[in-house]
């Protein structure tokens, strides 16, 4: 397999990282195609944890590129940091390159995220996003306006004064922006630190496809954040889609071997935003304290509920899954039951099993209809063990019944399980010849 995209399937935070980075270790080119300083992928190495923001997972293995691609919005001066802080722990083992096409967020992104967002929730208090507020959408506003910023620009000092110029007659309503002169400044001397690194990827990638290289496209965001296809307004403002991921690289989609969604066993999410499956009980609390649910980005609670089966199988049809990674089964061993939303009903009393309302509103008010699969026990280090020494066979046979009961309501095979944090607690099953992504869309359709 040459290209396989990693693309979130629930709303982020389903640990695409660490499934990436096990991935990473039989890739040459690890590519983020999407999002900026609003991500935080999160890696347990035998040295600690790592958090990556805007690198892509690949840095962390020798012999591996890790690029940050032409889909992203770069904050330039966050991701100096980043490599600088990974270079101290000496854990920068593979080579960081960026796109000259990606866009740069600045300062004044983030000023005017908080502005919208705010302004938003003023004109009406449930109406707020809750983004990280790091300028993602007000970064990615400016690239559809045509005047953004690139990374090409910041090596280009008199393209950069004049593209800025235009950019900060645009900003008049915000305050509390740098001085242009001294942003013109900052930005000029970090391009030229960065200049080593800034390429253009996309020929990069394509040469790599030629010589038969690995490449994982490594998703941030997740597909129900897609600014289309997610639950609008309550987004991010890129599209975390197996289309948006060759948008985000370059790569065609004739390229593609594999897609594979990244699911946890339960579902949480950060922010705003319709949440059918939310439990703001006990069950709630303890999926949030047993799997350590706060956000890597803002320290965020994430708020916790029941796997919804309604959504995977939209993010299946979708991004034509082609397999799923399920993870953190770990969390739920020792539960007697554990429910699994396999529709919704609706206000109107009508039902819904695999497409969601385009209006946040009306999924806000759909009722999820639980099945109650039997629970799996504690995943004891005994258990790990042995999972690790005799891999899928040694998984609980309640567990496996709740994999094919994902399988059986979605399509796609499940191709790797995740039961905890580090590098040596995801296994791979063998799917043989699970369906195709056009065989799964012609099944919902029969
Ligand atoms: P933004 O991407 O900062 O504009 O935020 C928009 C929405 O996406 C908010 O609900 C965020 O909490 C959510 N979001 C953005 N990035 C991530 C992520 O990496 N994980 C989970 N949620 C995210």
């Amino acid at each position: 397999m040459t290209v396989t995209v990693v693309v979130g399937a629930q709303f982020g935070d389903e640990a695409k990282g660490k499934i990436t980075d096990f991935l990473a270790a039989d890739a040459q080119y690890v590519v983020r195609t999407g999002g900026g300083p609003n991500a935080g992928h999160s890696i347990h190495l035998a040295e600690g944890l790592v958090i990556l923001h805007q690198l892509a997972a690949g840095v962390l293995r020798k012999g591996v590129v890790g690029v940050s691609g032409p889909g992203m919005v770069i904050q330039p001066f966050a991701i100096e940091q980043e490599i600088q802080d990974l270079e101290r722990r000496g854990l920068l083992r593979g080579e960081v390159v960026l796109s000259d096409r990606a866009h740069v967020l600045l300062p004044l992104h983030e000023i005017e995220d908080g502005w919208q967002d705010d302004l938003r929730a003023q004109k009406n208090p449930g109406a707020g996003i809750g983004t990280t507020r790091r300028g993602i959408g007000p970064a990615y506003a400016d690239r559809a306006a045509r005047w953004g910023i690139r990374l090409t620009d910041l090596t280009r000092p008199a393209i950069l004064r004049e593209r800025l110029d235009v950019l900060y007659a645009t900003k008049t309503h915000l305050t509390g922006l740098p001085p242009m002169d001294t942003l013109v400044g900052d930005l000029g001397e970090v391009g030229s630190r960065l200049a080593p690194r800034i390429r253009p990827t996309e020929s990069l990638l394509w040469d790599a496809i030629a010589r038969g290289d690995r490449i994982l496209l490594e998703g941030a965001q997740s597909a129900l954040l897609d600014v289309d296809f997610g639950t609008y307004p309550y987004v991010t403002s890129s599209h975390p889609t197996s289309a948006g991921a060759l948008i985000g690289s370059g790569i065609p989609p004739t390229e593609v071997d594999a897609i594979l969604g990244v699911s946890k066993a339960y579902t949480t999410r950060v922010g705003s935003g319709p949440f059918p499956t939310e439990d703001t009980g006990e069950s709630g609390e303890f999926l949030r304290r047993v799997g350590g649910e706060r956000g890597a980005t803002t320290g965020r609670a994430r708020r916790c509920g029941w796997l919804d089966l309604v959504m995977l199988r939209y993010a299946a049809r979708l991004n034509g899954f082609t397999s799923f990674a399920i993870t953190k089964v770990d969390v739920l061993g020792g539960l007697d039951e554990v429910p699994v939303c396999v529709q919704y009903v609706m206000p109107d009393g009508s039902t819904a099993r695999d497409v969601l309302p385009s209006q946040a509103d009306d999924l806000a008010k759909a009722q999820p209809v639980y099945e109650r699969l039997p629970g799996w026990p504690e995943f004891h280090e005994r258990a790990k063990e042995r999972i690790r020494r005799e891999g899928a066979r040694a998984l609980p046979s309640t567990l496996r019944r709740f994999l094919t009961r994902i399988t059986e309501e979605t399509g796609v095979p499940v191709e790797f399980v995740g039961f905890g944090p580090g590098r040596d607690e995801t296994i791979r099953l063998e799917v043989g010849g699970g369906p195709s992504s056009t065989a799964g869309l012609a099944a919902w359709t029969g």
